[in-house]
């Protein structure tokens, strides 16, 4: 936590027990100015956890939201798209109390990103809030905008001075991603938001760092002695790390086209993901000691040499997904026919240090696949000697420790075990540990925890550029390599995936799990 922002003097909650650190902390007073209110991401995601924020107690009363768009909603207008998407999208209750207290703070400017007298009406509208509402000249700006949008976004709040916090105040920015399309206009935009706002007010999402199961690989790792001594290639034979989508691209063709699966998600949650799996432990849990272990991992990950071995690109065509006769992606609403764009991506990458050499990490991603499901499948070595007859062990697998990241939320370890009966038969077993089984708390919404932690000033989950960068650096060649391609490899919807991606880790003697 940096400054002021974590201040909960003025607002004391005679409920909670200061003293219970498992309680969070209650952002101080601020405000969020929300620039695409009438996108997805806002509406199904944003939105709702505001409100669940606020519903928990955990806003301020001296709370804002701020919505700036080029339609002429008014306040009540946009009143009215909050209230819709935070009953939709809400996972607490509706709340007719916490709905008045957040409206008081609602303000809406109408313009376009270009409409020099827009930014100005914004930026009375923050003194004003500032006055009326108490928002004590704290703000964060979200920007939930198309990519090629955020440099005029940082350029203009810099121009209307809306980047320049009174006295003690702050202002931040909420970037989310993909953060630049590779490395070098990552870079150019990381120089022009690096020109408006200091480091530590700049809060890059990647909304999977903001789930439970995702932090809990942490825990799981550092907390236990079990695990630590056998996570090295002494006793591991390869990770599988897998997120699978069962949706299409619905909506979201003018986003996702000329982006893919690669862009999307793998060059920012799946190589966190990696980099946590494969990190070393770090001296502390503050932002800067977990920033040096995930990067020096991402530094030293290689991309396969054999690019045309060892990745798989492809787009899925129709089929048939969740008991749905489903389109092909070509057929998708706003889709060119002659788009090459991947909606599935699989590759092979080495990480080169003492602890993981030799241990590939596989990482696959794709929409329209059999069901939605992420999962870090940590495969380990078979037993060296197998003291029993190989019809015993007919049906022994490779032991495996599966983190499931979502929807099923858990840890598994694949075991070997005996049959039941005269014979012996050994055969796997899972063991499982269920969060819905365990606690009784509900894991909160990725987004109401990065929400939070923005207002709060508090960075450990979320990348710094260096490691976006380093991410980029890992995916360019990959990406370049198939953009050099005329066409692209397909599969049917609802399948696991082309079967290019079965060959590749076949060639390594290993197949993919099912999960
Ligand atoms: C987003 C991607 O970052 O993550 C989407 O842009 C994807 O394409 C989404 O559908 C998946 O998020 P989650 O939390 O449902 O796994």
């Amino acid at each position: 936590m940096s400054d002021g922002s974590t201040t909960t003097a003025e607002f004391v909650n005679p409920l909670r027990d200061p003293q219970d650190r498992r309680l969070p902390q209650i952002a101080g007073p601020c405000g969020i100015v929300l620039f695409g209110v009438t996108g997805d991401l806002a509406r199904k995601k944003l939105i709702p956890a505001i409100y669940d924020l606020a519903n928990r107690g955990l806003l301020p009363p001296g709370f804002a939201l701020v919505g700036f768009a080029r339609h002429d909603f008014g306040r009540q207008g946009f009143a009215r798209l909050v209230k819709d998407a935070a009953k939709a999208g809400a996972r607490t209750a509706w709340n007719e109390s916490t709905w008045k207290q957040l409206y008081s703070g609602f303000r809406f400017v109408e313009g376009s990103f270009d409409d020099d007298q827009a930014w100005e009406t914004l930026r009375t509208t923050l003194d004003d809030l500032d006055a009326k509402q108490g928002t004590q000249g704290n703000h964060a700006f979200y920007l939930s905008i198309p990519p090629g949008l955020f440099p005029v976004v940082v350029s203009k709040l810099k121009e209307h001075k809306l980047a320049e916090a009174p006295g003690n105040a702050w202002r931040r920015v909420v970037i989310e991603k993909p953060f630049g399309h590779d490395l070098e206009s990552a870079r150019e935009l990381n120089a022009i938001v690096g020109e408006v706002f200091a480091p530590e007010d700049v809060f890059r999402i990647d909304h999977y760092l903001g789930k439970e199961t995702v932090q809990n690989i942490l825990a799981f790792r550092f907390a236990n002695e079990m695990f630590e001594p056998i996570w090295n290639s002494n006793y591991v034979d390869h990770v599988q790390i897998t997120m699978a989508e069962d949706i299409g691209i619905g909506t979201r063709a003018g986003y996702y086209d000329g982006i893919g699966a690669a862009r999307d998600v793998i060059q920012n949650h799946l190589l966190q993901l990696l980099a946590l799996v494969a990190m070393e432990e770090p001296i502390s849990f503050n932002a800067a000691s977990l920033r040096i272990e995930k990067q020096k991992i991402l530094a030293n990950v290689r991309a396969p040499e054999r690019l045309d071995l060892h990745t798989a690109f492809a787009q899925y065509t129709a089929g048939w997904a969740g008991g749905q006769e489903v389109i092909g992606y070509h057929d998708e609403e706003g889709i060119p026919a002659d788009s090459t764009t991947e909606t599935y991506a699989a590759m092979r990458l080495d990480i080169g240090t003492r602890r993981w050499a030799g241990v590939p990490f596989y990482l696959r991603v794709g929409k329209r696949l059999g069901r939605r499901v992420t999962e870090v499948a940590v495969v380990f070595k078979r037993a060296p000697h197998l003291p029993f007859s190989s019809d015993d062990v007919e049906e022994l697998g490779q032991n495996a420790l599966v983190m499931r990241i979502q929807p099923d939320e858990g840890v598994t370890l694949r075991f070997g075990a005996k049959v039941p009966g005269t014979v012996m038969e050994i055969r796997d077993v899972n063991m499982d540990f269920a969060y819905g089984g365990t606690f009784v708390e509900d894991s909160p919404e990725a987004y109401e925890r990065l929400i939070l932690d923005v207002l709060l000033g508090d960075p450990p989950l979320f990348p710094q550029h260096q490691e976006v960068e380093l991410s980029w650096q890992i995916l360019d060649p990959i990406i370049q390599h198939w953009s050099r391609k005329k066409s692209i490899d397909s599969y049917e919807a609802g399948t696991w995936g082309p079967a290019s991606a079965d060959k590749m880790i076949a060639r390594d003697g290993r197949r993919w799990r099912r999960p």
